[in-house]
């Protein structure tokens, strides 16, 4: 979309007063993966005579945690990957947590497998996620994919879904990636540490920053790409941004709102309405990074049933 781009020279050139960015439609863009994945999945079909297949391992009464599992789930079946919903007891064990994976590793109708996160506190995720086949992990939360990302040289299986989605809309709006600075607010296992891995892969120069990071606005001023994953409602300001910056704000929070009959409304890490008068693009929430997410386990999911072996 280098289109994106002139735009904004144009708007600058005709003196038209503030600059707002151009708004990454993240919406649009998992659209269009979603109909590469369902295409993929009819020409998977007619050579394998059976669909892509995506089991969900959901452990307890997490109500957010149930919503996104319903939401991949209902994702599944409107591009046509066969899902296998898994719904434990909160109360189950680690070993018959680990005994459904292992069932489902040997499952040849299983070509990725989700274990959604959080998981209860009484079960170790780690052991959990190291169980999980590489061949399966269309989550990238094993160790093995996770070390490949970040070593030089090595590939993945998978990448973990919300940081490639980032890296995706920014492809999509034009963004060049070697050379440029790239900071990263936050270094958490999901989104944090393998967005600033796949950055670095990509030739950036990168900066990490952390709740013991000093003097935070102007470190995130350097950034041509700001990438914030922190969880805290509007935390970066207007003036953090570097002018025509591209943000990615991952951030879904919950900030009160009494117009609205819920109570609240859904915002980011970023004050979207300061930083795009400065940013050149920028992802609303929602409809940003979020709708990527699902899109991306989905093609991950793809990906995985064609590397399986065929049946036979
Ligand atoms: N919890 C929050 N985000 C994710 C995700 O991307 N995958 C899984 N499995 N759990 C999550």
């Amino acid at each position: 979309m280098a289109e994106h781009g002139q735009h904004i020279l144009a708007l600058q050139q005709c003196g038209t007063g503030t600059v707002t960015a151009t708004i990454i439609d993240g919406t649009a863009i998992a659209a269009k993966v979603r109909a590469e994945v369902a295409a993929g999945t009819v020409v998977y079909s007619a050579q394998r005579g059976s669909r892509p297949g995506l089991a969900t391992v959901l452990v307890g009464e997490n109500p957010a945690s149930q919503t996104y599992v319903a939401a991949k789930q209902k994702a599944c079946a409107e591009v046509g990957i066969q899902s296998f919903g898994h719904h434990l007891k909160a109360e189950a064990t680690e070993a018959e947590v680990l005994a459904l994976v292992q069932r489902l590793n040997a499952d040849a109708a299983v070509h990725g497998i989700l274990v959604q996160l959080p998981l209860p506190d009484h079960i170790n995720e780690e052991r959990i996620l190291n169980a999980v086949s590489i061949e399966k992990d269309v989550d990238g939360f094993h160790p093995v994919n996770i070390g490949r990302l970040g070593m030089k040289g090595r590939e993945p299986l998978f990448v973990p879904c919300t940081p490639d989605g980032s890296m995706r809309l920014l492809q999509e709006y034009g963004a060049t990636f070697a050379g440029a600075h790239a900071v990263v607010l936050g270094r958490s296992n999901i989104v944090g540490l393998p967005a600033a891995m796949l950055l670095l892969k990509r030739d950036a120069t990168l900066t990490v920053c952390h709740s013991r990071t000093k003097d935070l606005p102007a470190v995130c001023r350097q950034a041509d790409i700001l990438i914030a994953a922190v969880g805290r409602t509007e935390m970066v300001k207007g003036d953090w941004v570097k002018p025509g910056a591209y943000v990615i704000d991952v951030g879904i929070n919950r900030k009160p709102d009494p117009t609205r009959k819920s109570g609240y409304r859904l915002v980011g890490d970023v004050d979207y309405d300061e930083v795009r008068e400065v940013a050149g693009f920028i992802t609303p929430v929602p409809g940003g990074v979020g709708p990527m997410t699902i899109a991306q386990l989905l093609s991950n999911t793809l990906r995985g049933a064609n590397a399986s072996a065929p049946a036979g």
